[in-house]
């Protein structure tokens, strides 16, 4: 079974070809993802008008390279999936109308994929990995952990109250002059910084709810950073490296509930796996301190290549295999879900 994924529900661009054989191993054939960074960065976030135009304009040349890049024709593929949600509406319809589109003119099943779906379900691509195991999403609009207990059938232990932890990132970026996407200029700085300065606070922590919380971070970086001003540079490295703790302790006090749950609902299962998704698992700190949470409560834990991390249409054409493999095709009158 071959599918040609699409995916545009944020501000990537991505068209992917995926196969899965009879024993249900993966093959990625092709994976190309265009970043609309660039064209975001002045605005210090994600313009929604923007993306859905770039989306128009480049991404019946992506579905092309992608089939390209695979040494294949539509004539090759046996199904086409694209992102039907969350994400931005505006894009979703861009992606969705397309893959109904090819789907209609080829003849070929369509499969409407939830994005969220895919990044669960992309350790079974990458790692062969057996259901059930953890999810933890972060990224610059979730913050989720999830019990991927099959296909199609996921259970949300816990999620942000309010800011995704990305987003969180992003916005101390932002308050201490620092280009976006913000994450990787805070490890940067909180690489030079001396954590030990500045105590910021771990939200939630000690809690028993297996949710989420960073604003209250977020505006204790603020006030901070009010204080201080005008910051040097030793101040924004030692405000990165206070916030990178805070948010590691917390992520390290979060999850290691998340396991004990999981154990106490899967006591049977020998070798529990944590697998971690979304553009914040590209963050070192913090895959450190899920490893060794991992390491000392006895779970394996897979953080997949970044490529197949942050956004991309493989997870959305494998999702797409999986279902082909065990549900019947959607219908082409499906409507995106922004918030689905
Ligand atoms: O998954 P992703 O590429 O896109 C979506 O949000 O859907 O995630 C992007 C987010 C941004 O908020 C970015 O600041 C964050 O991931 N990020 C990081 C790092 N690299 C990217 N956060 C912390 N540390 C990093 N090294
Ligand atoms: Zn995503």
């Amino acid at each position: 079974m071959r599918v040609l994924g699409i995916e545009t529900s944020c501000d990537e661009t991505a068209a992917a070809i995926v196969e899965r054989d009879e024993l249900g191993y993966g093959t990625i054939l092709s994976n190309v993802v265009l970043s609309q960074i660039e064209e975001h960065a002045p605005y210090g976030g994600v313009v929604p008008e923007i993306a859905a135009r770039a989306h128009v304009e480049v991404l019946d040349r992506l579905i092309g390279q992608a089939l390209h890049e695979a040494h294949l024709t539509l004539n090759d593929v046996d199904a086409i999936a694209a992102t039907a949600g969350p994400g931005l509406v505006g894009g979703l319809i861009v992606g969705l109308m397309t893959g109904k589109a090819i789907a209609l003119a080829s003849q070929k099943p369509f499969y409407a994929i939830n994005h969220l779906e895919g990044h669960a379900l992309t350790p079974r691509l990458t790692d062969n990995i057996e259901f059930p195991y953890l999810l933890l999403l972060v990224s610059g609009g979730h913050t989720q952990m999830v019990l991927v207990k099959g296909l199609g059938d996921y259970e949300r232990l816990g999620t942000t109250i309010d800011d995704a932890l990305g987003e969180a990132f992003d916005k101390t970026a932002k308050m201490l002059g620092l280009a976006y996407p913000g994450g990787p200029e805070v490890e940067k700085a909180a690489m030079l910084g001396d954590s030990t300065r500045f105590s910021l606070p771990r939200p939630l922590k000690g809690e028993e709810r297996l949710d989420f919380s960073f604003s209250g971070l977020k505006t204790a970086v603020r006030q901070l950073a009010t204080s201080l001003e005008p910051l040097s540079q030793t101040d924004v490295n030692d405000i990165c490296a206070a916030f990178q703790t805070a948010v590691a302790d917390t992520l390290d006090d979060r999850v290691a509930r998340s396991l004990m749950r999981f154990r106490e609902t899967f006591p049977v299962v020998d070798h529990p796996v944590l697998v971690v998704a979304g553009g914040v698992a590209a963050n070192k700190v913090l895959r450190s301190v899920l490893q060794q949470l991992c390491d000392k409560n006895g779970f394996r834990f897979i953080a997949p290549p970044m490529a197949l991390c942050t956004d991309n249409a493989a997870m959305i054409a494998w999702a797409g295999a999986e279902r082909a493999n065990q549900t019947p095709p959607d219908s082409l009158n499906i409507a995106p879900r922004s918030r689905w």
